[in-house]
């Protein structure tokens, strides 16, 4: 067994039915472990099962709305019955919608706060009692460039996004005892729906993002199979409270 092994290991994904979530979703299913996908939309998720499947991992699909937290808990019920366990969480689930600041209705502001910043929330709230009786696990959450930089057409977006950081830092602080680890990525600019509707919604982004990567290109999805592996894995057990970018160097590049 190699510390990257996850053979056993139960990972249960939100929006793991399509773009950086069904990324994570094949980096682990690959490495042995059983996956549970959770999203909105079951005709989608039950597509990205059979994609799974291939590798030969065990996928179960769930229907949740991750912005209530009674479908969450319902979630993670249903995983905790079809597998007795849940090692790590990778809440990834998250909207946007692009406008400037003083353009934001009250329900759509809420409607992103919600989703990006409540769902994780009540997620990990919810794996946590099974993590803490099984002797341990991993959270993962999804921040972005809006965690660290200012974007004028994302107020909401960066608000939950900077908030994910926090909260993550204050679980990895609150649950260490418990031997649960708690870490962000933090992507670039990665070819998925969202940032399709993205180029739709800002002039000229796809470009200037092609030119201020050092690695001169859109990442993918398969970009997060990796970091995937290494943060739900035992090679990663000392490792917690970070916010890791996985966007070609798009955050160290001055000038
Ligand atoms: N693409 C990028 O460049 C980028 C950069 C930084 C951060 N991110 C973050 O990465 C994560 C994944 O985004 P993506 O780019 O892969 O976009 P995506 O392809 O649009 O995926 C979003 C996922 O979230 C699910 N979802 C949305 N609302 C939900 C809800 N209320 N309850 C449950 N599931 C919900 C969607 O599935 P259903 O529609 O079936 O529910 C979908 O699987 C998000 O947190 C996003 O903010 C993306």
């Amino acid at each position: 067994m190699t510390a990257f092994d996850l053979t056993g290991h139960v990972a249960l994904v939100t929006g793991g039915n399509g773009g950086i979530g069904l990324g994570m979703a094949k980096g682990m299913a690959d490495a042995g472990a059983s996956i549970a996908i959770a999203a909105r939309n079951m005709e989608k998720s039950e597509s990205a099962a059979e994609t799974l499947r291939k590798s030969g991992a065990e996928v179960i699909t769930l229907a949740v709305d991750v912005a209530s937290e009674q479908s969450v808990k319902d979630m993670v019920s249903a995983t905790l019955d079809k597998f007795g366990r849940v090692d790590s969480l990778i809440a990834n689930a998250g909207v946007n919608d692009r406008k400037p600041p003083q353009d934001y209705t009250a329900e759509t502001w809420n409607w992103i706060i919600e989703t990006n910043l409540s769902g994780p929330f009540y997620c990990a709230q919810s794996v946590y009692p099974a993590m803490k009786a099984q002797g341990g696990g991993k959270i993962i959450t999804i921040g972005s460039m809006a965690s660290i930089f200012g974007l004028p057409f994302a107020a909401p977006y960066a608000a939950t996004k900077g908030g994910v950081v926090q909260l993550s830092r204050v679980l990895a602080t609150a649950w260490a005892a418990d031997n649960i680890q708690v870490n962000a990525i933090l992507p670039g600019w990665i070819d998925t729906e969202l940032t399709r509707n993205a180029r739709g919604q800002v002039e000229g982004l796809h470009d200037r993002v092609e030119v201020r990567t050092p690695a001169a290109r859109w990442g993918n999805p398969q970009d997060f199979e990796g970091i995937a592996v290494f943060l739900a894995s035992s090679a990663s057990n000392f490792v917690t409270g970070t916010a890791i970018p996985v966007d070609g160097g798009y955050s160290i590049m001055g000038g």
